[in-house]
């Protein structure tokens, strides 16, 4: 793995490395064994992604190059090719990068000479928060295979459904949709199902945020969202009882799920966040390693656990 940019041709055996060296990291943290500095292009905001980033690299012994868009020279015109390569030729090891656009990477292939993470495409993909997702899952039932999974919400617009679509997947889960009108993507092969539906019969269900940043008008008002589409303490008593509840969040409370369930004994969003952490310390080591700068004997430390 020479850069972490999509879910779409992870293997199932990538997948599991990057899990079980999450667990690995998360029981026993190690410094990777010199000085490396980690650029957090952050080019749209965030709070999760970016603060366990930080934390992560800060664990793993790294120094932290912060960047902010609007004391930056983009705001002299500077591209995003430009910012990057920048930051490579000052020093940077790697380069976690946030951007809007939904395959910002593509005019960085095979230009830049460190490995890069996609820290969140535009309506693309969220492949590090999808590994997070996948390692709470996979702590609370040791597999994926046959597993009823139902990412519901916003889907059309969500980096995150698309990221875990392309995972689950290729893990073997049966994954399906819920979702209001106009919130479908018909580019998946992937059935709907209702929200009544889904809370009678899912194992885990991914709810997602209404991403009103990415739509062309205001399309829901959120007031009726909530009773008929999103979970509800009603539709949450119908779930079985070892469901879980997940959300990437930031959460729209009293939208997608009544504020009520959002710390209930299903939900596991604060869970997902302190997975963020140990998720992305695996990453960042897998690939320092696989670019010969990572930890010291990384392969006798952690991947003999992850194979
Ligand atoms: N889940 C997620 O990506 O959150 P942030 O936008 O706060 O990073």
């Amino acid at each position: 793995m020479r850069e972490f940019l999509s879910t779409r041709e992870l293997s199932s055996d990538s997948i599991y490395s990057i899990l079980e060296t999450a667990e690995a990291m998360r029981k026993k943290p190690e410094s990777i064994r010199s000085e490396r500095f980690a650029a957090n292009l952050f080019f749209e905001v965030s709070t999760r992604t970016k603060t366990s980033f930080q934390v992560a690299e800060k664990r793993l012994g790294m120094e932290t190059l912060d960047f902010q868009m609007e004391s930056s020279s983009m705001t002299k015109g500077e591209s995003l090719y430009d910012t990057v390569r920048t930051y490579e030729a000052i020093g940077a090891d790697l380069l976690i990068v946030r951007h809007a656009y939904d395959h910002w990477y593509d005019e960085l292939a095979g230009r830049i000479s460190v490995p890069i993470i996609n820290a969140g495409a535009g309506k693309g993909e969220h492949p590090t928060q999808s590994m997070l997702d996948l390692l709470t899952i996979y702590q609370e039932f040791g597999s994926f295979e046959g597993l009823n999974v139902v990412i519901a919400g916003d889907i059309k617009h969500s980096r995150v459904a698309r990221s875990n679509a392309y995972a689950l997947t290729t893990l073997g889960a049966n994954v399906s949709f819920a979702a209001a009108p106009g919130f479908e993507d018909d580019s998946f092969d992937i059935p709907y199902v209702s929200m009544d539906e889904a809370c009678d019969m899912c194992d885990v269900l991914m709810l997602l945020r209404i991403q009103h940043e990415r739509h062309a008008q205001v399309s829901y008002r959120t007031t009726s969202y909530l009773g008929d589409y999103g979970l509800t303490m009603e539709r949450e008593r119908r779930m079985r009882d070892h469901a879980i509840v997940l959300h990437p969040a930031p959460v729209n409370r009293g939208v997608e799920i009544d504020t009520r369930l959002v710390e209930c004994d299903r939900s596991r969003i604060f869970k997902q966040m302190e997975n963020g952490v140990h998720t992305r310390m695996a990453i960042i080591s897998i690939l320092l390693n696989e670019w010969g700068a990572g930890h010291e004997n990384f392969t006798e430390k952690y991947q003999t656990i992850a194979t």
